[in-house]
C-alpha cells in the first residue's frame, strides 16, 4: 500500500514540496506512461484542495488527447490552440484561469468548474502534455500553485 497522504494545514510551499516528493517516489523505476499519469493523477487529488478535477491532455500529432485524470467524463480531444489546455499546449505557458466563464473558448467539461489552471509538461524542449486542474471555487489558484505544478511537471516530464 502506498501512503502518500498530506497534512492537512500545510502552507502550498511545503504542499508542492511533498507533491513533487511523493510524485517522484511513486514513478520511479516505472516506465509506463499511463500507470504513472493515473498515480500522478490520484497524488494531486489527495494532494490538492478543492478540485473537481484533476489530470492530463497528451499532445498527439496535432491536438490534446485525454490521458488519466480524476473527475468527471471529460471532452476527448481539444485542439491545439483552443480552450484553456490547447491554449497552454499551443504557447508553452501556464495559463492560470481565475474564472472560467471569462476565458474566450473555455471548454466546459464540467460545469461546476470555475477556475482553472493548466501547466505544459516539456520534453526537449518540445510539449508532450499538460497538467489540468479544475476547482469549482472561483480564484482558486494563484502563483504559487502555478510554481508548484511548474516544477511537478519538470520533475514528472521524463515518467509520464
Ligand atoms: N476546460 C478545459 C478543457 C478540459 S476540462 O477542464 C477537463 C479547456 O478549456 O481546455
Amino acid at each position: 500500500m502506498f501512503d502518500f497522504t498530506p497534512d492537512t494545514d500545510l502552507p502550498d510551499t511545503e504542499r508542492y514540496r511533498q507533491l513533487a516528493d511523493a510524485a517522484v517516489a511513486l514513478t520511479d523505476g516505472e516506465d509506463d506512461p499511463v500507470a504513472n499519469m493515473a498515480n500522478l493523477a490520484a497524488l494531486m487529488a489527495e494532494f490538492l484542495p478543492r478540485l473537481n478535477w484533476a489530470g492530463f491532455y497528451r499532445v498527439i500529432g496535432n491536438e490534446l488527447v485525454l490521458g488519466p485524470f480524476i473527475g468527471r467524463p471529460a471532452c476527448i480531444r481539444i485542439p491545439m490552440g483552443q480552450g484553456v489546455c490547447g491554449t497552454a499546449a499551443a504557447s508553452g505557458e501556464t495559463q492560470l484561469v481565475a474564472d472560467v466563464h471569462a476565458f474566450p473558448g473555455h471548454i466546459a467539461c464540467d460545469a461546476a468548474s470555475a477556475s482553472e489552471l493548466v501547466v505544459p509538461v516539456t520534453r526537449d524542449g518540445e510539449v508532450i502534455a499538460v497538467i489540468d486542474l479544475d476547482s469549482p471555487d472561483n480564484n482558486r489558484f494563484g502563483q504559487e500553485d502555478a510554481a508548484g505544478i511548474e516544477k511537478l511537471a519538470s520533475a514528472i516530464a521524463d515518467r509520464i
